[in-house]
């Protein structure tokens, strides 16, 4: 760094500390309050526009029988899905701690919890492709995953004619080739992650995976996106959040 640079620097340090900005620097541009409180409003005036209205991305895998998962559903990701759902690029992907072996030209898995959760997997991954619109499919998983029926078809049944869902399709394609081939898609994925997965449920915020990540997942789902999220207006939600958890950095360093 050239001289007069790290004079600049120094002098911004400075006054930033002087200003009473006493929050991390990956957060001055979290929302236009604090980049004033912080002196860098110009600078971040771009970078705010640049990101408006850009959903944070955040991925679950998991598998349909295993109670933690049931329980993350219950606890955190539907409430958030219900209230900050409108910032959050929520991806679905059931497969969790299941294997596959290719036989002839089928896949054939090998789940955690037995075939019933085989089963499971491969109606929500159906359900997830055939409805298309995560606002459809979401409640119709929750309801899957609320239920304490061990038979995922049971269940699946009960929920979309709660819902008002054409169960058919999505039982059809469970045991047809497509569904096949559309849960060996879930399995790539999952198989895809750096750092692996060592269990379920297992989350990515932006594509990231650390400890502390999964940890304020599993604590206050709500309250992770709202601070992840860069955009100008936020749901209510967030702001009914304490604001004494705003200031805790996220590590957005992989941890292998
Ligand atoms: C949402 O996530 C999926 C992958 O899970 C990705 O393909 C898509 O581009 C994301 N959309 C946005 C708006 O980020
Ligand atoms: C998704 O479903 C919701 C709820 O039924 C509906 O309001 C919305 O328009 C749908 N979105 C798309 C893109 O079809
Ligand atoms: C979300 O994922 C999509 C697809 O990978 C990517 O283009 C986008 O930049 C991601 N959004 C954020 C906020 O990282």
């Amino acid at each position: 760094m050239p001289v007069q640079n790290i004079a600049a620097f120094c002098l911004f340090v400075a006054f930033t500390v002087v200003s009473g900005c006493n929050i991390p620097p990956s957060q001055w541009c979290s929302s236009e309050e604090v980049a004033k409180t912080c002196q860098v409003y110009q600078q971040c005036k771009n970078y705010i526009q640049n990101t408006a209205n850009v959903p944070v991305n955040f991925t679950l895998y998991y598998e349909s029988l295993c109670p933690d998962c049931k329980n993350f559903f219950k606890q955190q990701l539907y409430k958030a899905f219900k209230s900050v759902g409108s910032i959050m690029n929520l991806t679905l992907i059931p497969y969790g701690n299941a294997r596959e072996q290719k036989i002839g030209d089928q896949w054939v898995f090998d789940c955690q919890h037995g075939k019933q959760e085989c089963i499971g997997n491969v109606i929500e991954t159906c359900a997830i492709s055939i409805l298309g619109n995560i606002s459809v499919y979401m409640p119709f998983i929750y309801c899957i995953e609320h239920s304490s029926d061990s038979q995922p078809s049971k269940s699946a049944q009960k929920c979309a004619s709660q819902f008002g869902i054409d169960l058919a399709p999505i039982m059809k394609c469970s045991t047809s080739k497509m569904g096949n081939d559309l849960e060996h898609q879930m399995a790539v994925r999952t198989d895809a992650l750096r750092p692996r997965h060592t269990y379920v449920p297992w989350v990515t915020l932006n594509g990231v995976h650390t400890k502390e990540i999964q940890w304020k997942a599993e604590h206050n789902l709500i309250q992770l996106i709202c601070e992840t999220y860069q955009g100008g207006s936020k749901p209510v939600a967030c702001s009914n959040l304490k604001t004494s958890g705003r200031c805790y950095k996220i590590d957005s360093k992989p941890d292998v």
